[in-house]
């Protein structure tokens, strides 16, 4: 088993670059479906989910030839298959997406459930199907595979009752080719949502709206080939972002879109942090104690839920009591478990987490639950005094790039070690 080990209590100084955003590239990569054409895509982070997706477009007859290491040439004029391959879509949340893609292109599509990053509750995809069904589709289960079927898709108005990206998402792929208009009411407006409209536009597509909450969508009957460059990756970002501060350092973050940030910049600078805004960087530093802040996750521009973990570590270590609310999903504080054993004082309360900050934070085994909770992990391994063992790494490797060369670079002590199994925390726990 490989485990992460960090050696704590260093401030981390320096520059770190921020690879291309999973949840664009997630939703791209099976974008490119909807032509039989020559695709180039830069700024493709080399990270699990991405690597999965890729290889399930080439066990579809795809060919995946990479120019550079973030730069991908996707040519999916031979695809020959329309199946989508168990095994690989299993534990990738996002294969959901191939859904949308598969009936937008061949109005027919047969894909597993979705699994992936489990927060420890239920992670529905009914708003995704109502909004299938409601160009046409008809959509049955069985055997753990989703079938959407259309005689041909329609365009229709949708109101999302909840805000979802990935509804926004896989139903923006499904009607870019539909006969007519879509108009997606209460849509979600992250950044990542704009990036794949800008690529479907790129493609041929007609859409407007992306990034305010009605997107208008005029299906167009064919759509071709494109180069882009994927928007830099938020989250990554913001989790430096955290770990300059929590560990009193100074970092500048470089490839980013500040604008992206401003939800993390704006919680920072309210915990006394330094926040520095450049073109396309970023520079984080903390001067002295930083104090406690309430947060509330909400869709995009709120405060990315995918930030709440890190930032609670942050808040652990910060003077006074935070409040962290999760208004995105039922049960993301699963990870509070780990932080306590290395000596955070948090009491779950329903949706929120109550963080009595000053915590001195002593090095401990601990599991990486989930991709954000294992950043949280790493970021409360920085912090702590003595050494911190994550295990379940292969969570974190679902979305960072070079984690460990980037952190090392910036001053920390950390790992990637082969451990015997048997030295699980979940089995001394
Ligand atoms: C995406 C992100 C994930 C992030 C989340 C919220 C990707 C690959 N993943 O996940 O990292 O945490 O956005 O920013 O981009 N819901 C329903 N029915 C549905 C779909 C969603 O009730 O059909 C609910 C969910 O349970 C959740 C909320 O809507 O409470 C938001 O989920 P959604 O925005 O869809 O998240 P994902 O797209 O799965």
């Amino acid at each position: 088993m490989e485990k992460f080990v960090i050696k704590g209590g260093k401030a981390l100084f320096g520059e770190i670059n921020v690879s291309g955003a999973k949840n664009a590239a997630v939703a791209i990569l099976p974008a490119t479906l909807l032509a039989k054409d020559v695709f180039v895509i830069e700024n493709v982070p080399d990270i699990r989910d991405i690597n999965s997706m890729l290889q399930i477009l080439e066990e579809m007859g795809a060919k995946v030839n990479y120019i550079t290491r973030s730069t991908v040439r996707i040519d999916t004029r031979h695809i020959d298959s329309k199946a989508v391959p168990y095994e690989l879509t299993k534990n990738l949340r996002a294969s959901y997406y191939l859904i949308g893609a598969l009936l937008g292109m061949y109005s027919n599509a047969k894909v597993a459930m979705p699994g992936g990053c489990n927060f420890g509750g239920v992670r529905p995809i009914d708003l995704h199907l109502k909004g299938f069904s409601a160009l046409g589709a008809v959509i049955s289960t069985e055997g753990g595979m989703i079938m959407a079927k259309a005689p041909g898709l329609v365009g229709a108005s949708i109101y999302f009752d909840k805000v979802s990206v990935g509804a926004t998402i896989n139903v923006m792929l499904a009607a870019v080719k539909a006969r007519g208009v879509t108009v997606l009411e209460n849509a979600a407006r992250e950044p990542h949502i704009v990036d794949l409209a800008n690529f479907l536009n790129l493609m041929g597509a007609n859409i407007k709206g992306a990034g305010t909450d009605v997107i208008k969508i005029e299906g167009v009957s064919d759509l071709h080939g494109c180069d882009y460059s994927i928007i830099p990756d938020q989250i990554e970002a913001g989790t430096y972002m955290v770990a300059a501060a929590a560990t009193q350092g100074d970092l500048t973050i470089k490839n980013v879109i500040p604008k992206h940030l401003e939800p993390i910049s704006a919680k920072l600078r309210e915990c006394g942090a330094i926040v520095e805004e450049y073109d396309d960087a970023i520079r984080v530093y903390a001067t002295g104690r930083l104090h406690g802040c309430n947060i509330k996750t909400m869709p995009h521009p709120g405060f990315p839920t995918d930030m709440q973990p890190q930032f609670t570590v942050l808040l652990a270590l910060c003077e006074g009591i935070s409040i962290v609310t999760d208004s995105v999903w039922d049960n993301r504080f699963r990870y509070v478990d780990q932080l306590t054993r290395m000596g955070a004082q948090i009491q779950i309360e329903g949706k929120a987490a109550i963080v009595q900050g000053s915590a001195v934070l002593k090095g401990a085994p601990v599991r990486a639950d989930d991709l954000r909770a294992g950043a949280a992990m790493i970021i409360a391994g920085l912090c702590a005094k003595g050494t911190t063992e994550i295990e379940d790494i292969i969570h974190i490797d679902r979305g960072y790039e070079d984690v460990i060369p980037k952190l090392t670079a910036v001053g920390a002590t950390i790992a990637r070690r082969e451990f015997p199994d048997d030295n699980s925390v979940a089995k001394r726990a």
